[in-house]
């Protein structure tokens, strides 16, 4: 078979990572893929930096829409990030080429997930963002195929990594905010603008992501009340400790009956006293950890490392295993013209947990 023909767009933390799996596991990946999965082309601000890995194997492009357009170029991993701007230019591109697109990037899909997936289904391509919640977990396939029989009643869990981490190293060692902050940045777990992590931002928009898939519902990353951690101070967790909590930071959505035969979608992030033997009380360093109860499923726990050049990794080729195989799919749960309205999501199957 022809081999899979990627451009890759950012070659940073994640990029990089992309890079040594592809290179690591080729042989395992060409078995699993059914074919080759081959970078073709790279692109970055800054083509002088040392990335750690080679790239003189490929072509360089300073202009990452240039690069997309190529005609021998199957697929786009834009692994630039940013809501707007260089990255949400190369995704429309891409994909009103009709070619295939996977990102990491949260913020651009929960601000422009409904309208990208639109351009997508419309060209019959492929739009693929395994790695834009939770890193290295697979929470994305599990709620929109392994749990795709039941109502979900309930998504929460803790979904950034950084303050996850900032939280539990202040816990164990009574380390300050922010020099713990800077150890997050210096392992590549937060953002380039570490104020998305520690203010809740980044973990509405996963919030906001989960939430569309698992309610079948438009991303509304507008709609989550949002409060991060900026202001939890090491008095705060030593208080929480001796009434027997922890404070983490969660997201929770779920649905509100307003009426009848109607109900609301409420979406929280909010650091949140969790009691010492609740399961995500165990959750430390940037782990992320998702629960969803589902209406015959029960409740289902996913974690895993949330963040980080490795697991990040790990999701983004999982996403071009499927496209290798030519699994398109649809972006989010059921095609975005078909989103469930909130009244048949509730259902009325509650199983009263
Ligand atoms: P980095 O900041 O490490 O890398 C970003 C890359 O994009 C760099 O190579 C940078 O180029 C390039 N870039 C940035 N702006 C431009 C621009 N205007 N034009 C051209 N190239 C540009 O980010 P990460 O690798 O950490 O994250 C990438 C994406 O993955 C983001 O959307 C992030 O939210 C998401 N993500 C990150 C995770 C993590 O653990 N780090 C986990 C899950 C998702 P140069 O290197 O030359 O400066
Ligand atoms: N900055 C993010 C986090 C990266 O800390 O969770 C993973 O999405």
């Amino acid at each position: 078979a022809e081999p899979l023909r990627i451009a890759l767009a950012g070659l940073g933390t994640v990029g990089a990572g992309v890079i040594r799996l592809l290179d690591t596991n080729a042989a395992l990946l060409r078995a699993r893929a059914g074919r080759e999965m081959q970078i073709v082309a790279v692109s970055a601000r800054d083509r002088g930096k040392d990335r750690g890995v080679d790239l003189t194997r490929f072509d360089w492009h300073d202009d990452m829409t240039e690069m997309a357009a190529r005609d021998d170029i199957d697929v786009v991993v834009e692994l630039v990030g940013g809501a707007d701007g260089p990255a949400l230019t190369l995704a429309r591109g891409t994909l009103g080429a009709g070619k295939a697109l996977v990102t990491a990037n949260k913020a651009m899909v929960a601000h422009h997930g409904q309208a990208l997936s639109e351009l997508a289904e419309s060209g019959g391509v492929a739009l693929k963002f395994e790695a834009a919640v939770a890193g290295g977990i697979p929470v994305v396939k599990a709620l929109r195929e392994g749990a795709a029989a039941n109502a979900i009643e309930r998504i929460y869990g803790i979904l950034n990594g950084t303050s996850n981490y900032i939280l539990s190293t202040m816990e164990a060692s009574g380390a300050d905010f922010g020099e713990t902050l800077v150890d997050a940045q210096k392992l590549g777990f937060a953002e380039a603008d570490p104020a998305f992590d520690i203010e809740g931002t980044d973990a509405a928009h996963k919030l906001a992501i989960l939430a569309a898939i698992g309610f079948g519902a438009k991303v509304d990353f507008a709609g989550v009340e949002c409060e991060g951690i900026a202001s939890i101070r090491a008095e705060d967790i030593a208080r929480a400790d001796t009434l027997g909590y922890v404070v983490r930071l969660i997201g929770m959505a779920d649905l509100e009956r307003t009426g009848d035969d109607s109900c609301a979608l409420l979406q929280r992030v909010k650091p949140c006293l969790v009691p010492k033997g609740h399961p995500l009380a165990h959750v430390t360093g940037a782990t992320n950890a998702v629960v969803a109860e589902g209406n015959f499923s029960g409740r289902l726990l996913f974690q895993g490392a949330g963040a980080g050049a490795g697991p990040t990794a790990s999701a983004v080729v999982a996403d071009l295993i499927d496209i290798a195989r030519g699994e398109i799919g649809a972006p989010f749960s059921i095609p975005s013209a078909e989103m469930i309205p909130m009244a048949r999501a509730e259902a009325g199957h509650r199983t009263g947990r």
